[in-house]
């Protein structure tokens, strides 16, 4: 049989760290598949080649890109589930005031809050939100995520909410990373319609959601249903609404107290549930029975100074858990999942092997691209990051210091 040939030749890895055969559940999570002393062949975006001796098995000519690793260790592109990349502004001045001891809900009464970053990304043009997302998504890349959800939500209202979108699908045409889009218009009940809440609801489930869906603006839709925020029942109305449009829901739920968002997620059969931070008993039990994915996100738990979910509960039950990093300006102000991997390990209890799993092939299930992304196997897409460590736990050992030395995309080099 003819050898294929190959367009890029990775040589030399030394410890080649994947996931092997789809999404692992809670127990499944700590299974890394892990191959010492390889080498992996690309054609094109596609992986066609994992184990010894390349060249005896695809072939090689003077086009082939030979990128020797250098005995260093190689994992899947990060996939980061849970972003709200596009904002303007920023929120220092809820910062301070947080630091000194008021809490998020507190600040959001006062002015602040959600309503402080849509006032700042109501003002900005869309080449303004497209201009700082660039550098949001320069730090991405080269922390090793090279697929990632990009949520709306900081407009709230027509405009604004599809400003936003128009900009995600500006950047998804244009940067190399894989992106998926949420519709997130239920993220707070705007100013305006404070003392008619009914109003913005009809607005987001007869204008907005169909919109979105006709115009292909979004494969998500999302609602921020918490404590001062969206209730149960208005979660289900405007989730149900969205899936009648063909949008798939996930949910924030239970990031500030426990309000049943695990249940109701699995009630109407959502992708996953966001946060998590107060799941109840019964909250993990729905979610594992309905294979809800639960997108965890310690960054924000850390940066609120909150506490900690019931992980090994929810890892005990086989629940599916993704990491993501919630980027954003007022919970999460840092894109990093590898920061998100040390903090899934030292603060949420997860093992080294869960929080790679969970960062990367079920993270890739979680925004819809697990069929292409997420692990290194043959067929799938060339998205791989190389480290200069002598083992993968050094992630994790050694926090806060590793970036990845090399970034492959769709069987490119592009850092
Ligand atoms: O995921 N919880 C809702 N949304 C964001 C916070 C948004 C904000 O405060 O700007 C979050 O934590
Ligand atoms: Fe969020």
């Amino acid at each position: 049989m003819e050898k294929q040939k190959a367009t890029l030749l990775i040589r030399n890895i030394k410890e080649l760290v994947t996931t092997e055969g789809g999404i692992k559940p809670g127990s499944q999570m700590k299974d890394l598949a892990l191959m010492e002393n390889v080498d992996i062949a690309c054609a094109g975006e596609t992986i066609i080649y994992i184990g010894k001796d390349a060249q005896q098995h695809v072939a090689c000519d003077n086009q082939t890109q030979v990128l020797n690793a250098q005995g260093k260790v190689a994992l899947p592109g990060f996939v980061d589930a849970h972003t709200h990349l596009i904002f303007g502004g920023d929120r220092l001045q809820d910062w301070r005031i947080r630091m000194s001891g008021i809490s998020y809900q507190g600040i959001a009464q006062k002015g602040g809050g959600i309503m402080r970053t849509v006032t700042e990304t109501r003002k900005a043009t869309e080449n303004e939100l497209f201009e700082s997302a660039q550098n949001r998504l320069h730090f991405m890349l080269h922390d090793g995520i090279t697929s990632f959800e990009i949520k709306s939500g900081y407009g709230l209202d027509f405009d604004t909410e599809i400003k936003i979108l128009n900009v995600a699908q500006k950047i998804k045409s244009s940067c190399e990373a894989d992106i998926t889009t949420t519709f997130l218009g239920a993220h707070a009940i705007p100013d305006e319609y404070k003392n008619r809440r009914n109003d913005y609801i009809t607005l987001l489930c007869e204008k907005m959601i169909p919109y979105v869906s006709t115009h292909k603006l979004a494969e998500y839709c999302d609602i921020f249903c918490d404590d001062g925020y969206f209730t149960i029942d208005e979660a289900r109305q405007i989730l149900t609404t969205a899936q009648k449009y063909g949008l798939k829901a996930k949910i924030h739920a239970d990031e500030l107290k426990n309000t049943g968002g695990a249940e109701l997620a699995a009630e109407i059969g959502a992708i996953s549930a966001e946060h998590l931070i107060y799941i109840s008993a019964q909250g993990i039990q729905q979610m594992a029975n309905k294979n809800v994915i639960a997108v965890l996100l310690p960054a924000t738990s850390f940066f609120l100074k909150s506490i900690k979910p019931a992980v090994r509960d929810m890892i005990n039950h086989n629940v599916i858990i993704a990491l993501g990093t919630d980027f954003n300006p007022g919970t999460a102000f840092s894109p990093s999942m590898l920061l998100t991997i040390g903090l899934a390990c030292y603060f949420y209890d997860m093992h080294v092997e869960e929080a790679i799993t969970a960062a990367t092939i079920n993270a890739a299930y979680a925004i819809g691209l697990g069929h292409k992304v997420g692990s290194i196997e043959t067929g799938k897409q060339a998205d791989i990051i190389l480290f200069d460590i002598p083992h993968y736990e050094y992630l994790v050992y050694q926090f806060g210091v590793h970036k990845p030395t090399c970034v492959i995309k769709k069987g490119i080099k592009i850092i």
